[in-house]
């Protein structure tokens, strides 16, 4: 086959988005996956695929659209290497590819626990559709699970697991769960929520061993303070890191994930790159951010592919990301920088925590039981976008209603 003059590396979101926007513009594009079907809603696996093993995973491009017929999806397909300067990609079977414009959307692979009998059966992760499968498999009724990572895979997981009548113990090296971007109110509330449906959820210990029977199977994991968990199964959910390998090899800016610019731009001119895979660098520098959510990975993804096109296109979204645990969903808007101000507004049955700099609104996150915190939530990520103040007075004396905080944030948007 002739090469397409685009061609896109990677089978998530971003690379979904990327294709899907190259084909719309009437190019035809090569989409090359590991994976063994084309790209699908990797956000359902800990999930829906978790609480109904039978549930189709959805696929992320909707069926008969026309522009599907120029995308040109290859399964099964790892790239083995890039050759930036001539143009090309190998394939591992050897096959050469020649783009115009290449855009790398290669993700991020889950972090491995490194102690001892960490590696084999009855550990498991969860980034795909077969690590969802057999996890979704083990999931046996009364059996014990110790979740390593209260992250949000770990809560995720922990309620899927309680709902398919497991005892389940959470176990989180930090001092809370949620560390990583959750403010404590919001991580809080979801600890109590957790506990109210009988999961145990144990903070300032690490495993040192998952400890197992003569025949390999898992009897328990030995955590930091020495005590030993029984379990029959783990799950470890401590994180993801970057696939940047390919750009290594090739010769691009690589830091904690690919280095791009506010257009997807990699540091060579006919490469980009998009997803949970790049470190997005803004123009006035810094070491910039890499992101860990759906909703920008597709947002980058299709500005990728409008830079690709030779459209003007930046990242300029407040990138949005949710969590489903039991019946309560947890919403976020934002990545608000460490030193930022956080203000609680909202009531205790569902705390929004709005994230301030020099005034300005730079985040906000909150959860509730229901769907009630998403339009807070959009409201503060469209206020974000506009760099807008908000009325903290009028924040408050709304206090737990959720509708008249979405209306005084949108005021705020403008
Ligand atoms: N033992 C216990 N806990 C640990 C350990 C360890 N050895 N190492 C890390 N942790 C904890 C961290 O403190 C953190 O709270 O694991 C948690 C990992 O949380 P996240 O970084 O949110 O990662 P994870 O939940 O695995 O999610 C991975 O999937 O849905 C996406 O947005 C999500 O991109 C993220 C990815």
């Amino acid at each position: 086959m002739e090469s397409p003059r685009f061609v896109v590396v990677g089978g998530g979101p971003a690379a979904a988005a990327a294709a899907r926007r190259i084909a719309e513009a009437g190019e035809p594009v090569a989409l090359l996956t590991v994976e063994q079907v084309a790209p699908y809603d990797r956000t359902a696996l800990s999930k829906d695929a978790l609480l109904d093993p039978t549930a189709e995973v959805p696929g992320l491009w909707p069926p008969g659209a026309t522009w599907r017929d120029d995308v040109f999806v290859r399964t099964r397909t790892p790239v083995a290497a890039i050759d930036p300067d001539a143009g090309t990609l190998t394939t591992d079977d050897g096959t050469m590819w020649a783009y115009e414009r290449l855009v790398l959307a290669t993700g991020a692979e889950p972090r491995r626990l490194a102690v001892t009998g960490a590696e084999g059966p009855g550990v498991h992760h969860l980034r795909d559709t077969a690590d969802a499968s057999a996890l979704s498999g083990a999931l046996t009724s009364g059996a014990r699970l110790v979740v390593v990572g209260g992250g949000v895979i770990g809560l995720e997981v922990a309620a899927a697991a309680v709902h398919r009548g497991l005892d389940v113990e959470v176990v989180e090296a930090g001092p809370r769960v949620l560390g990583r971007g959750v403010p404590a109110p919001v991580a809080l509330w979801l600890t109590a929520l957790h506990t109210r449906h009988g999961v145990r959820v144990r903070t300032g210990v690490a495993p040192q061993e998952v400890v197992r029977a003569p025949d390999g199977s898992v009897t328990g994991v030995h955590l930091s303070d020495d005590t030993l968990l029984p379990a029959d199964l783990v799950v470890v959910g401590i994180g993801v890191d970057p696939r940047t390998a390919l750009a290594e090899d090739a010769g691009l800016a690589v830091d904690d994930g690919v280095v791009v610019d506010l257009a997807m731009r990699t540091s060579h001119p006919a490469v980009l790159a998009a997803g949970d895979g790049v470190r997005m660098v803004p123009p006035a520098g810094g070491r910039g951010v890499r992101l860990e959510s759906f909703t920008a990975a597709g947002r980058q993804g299709e500005v990728a592919a409008d830079t690709a096109l030779g459209l003007e296109a930046a990242f300029t979204d407040a990138p949005w990301s949710w969590s489903d645990q039991y019946d309560a969903t947890m919403q976020s808007a934002g990545v608000p920088p460490t030193e930022a101000e956080e203000v609680l507004v909202g009531g205790p049955e569902a705390p929004l925590v709005l994230s301030l700099e020099h005034g300005r609104l730079v985040g906000a996150c909150g959860v509730s039981i229901g769907p009630g915190i998403a339009r807070p939530v959009r409201a503060a990520g469209r206020a974000i976008e506009a760099g807008a103040r908000v009325d903290l007075d009028a924040l408050r004396a709304a206090g737990g209603d959720l509708p008249a905080l979405a209306r005084v944030l949108r005021d705020a948007a403008g």
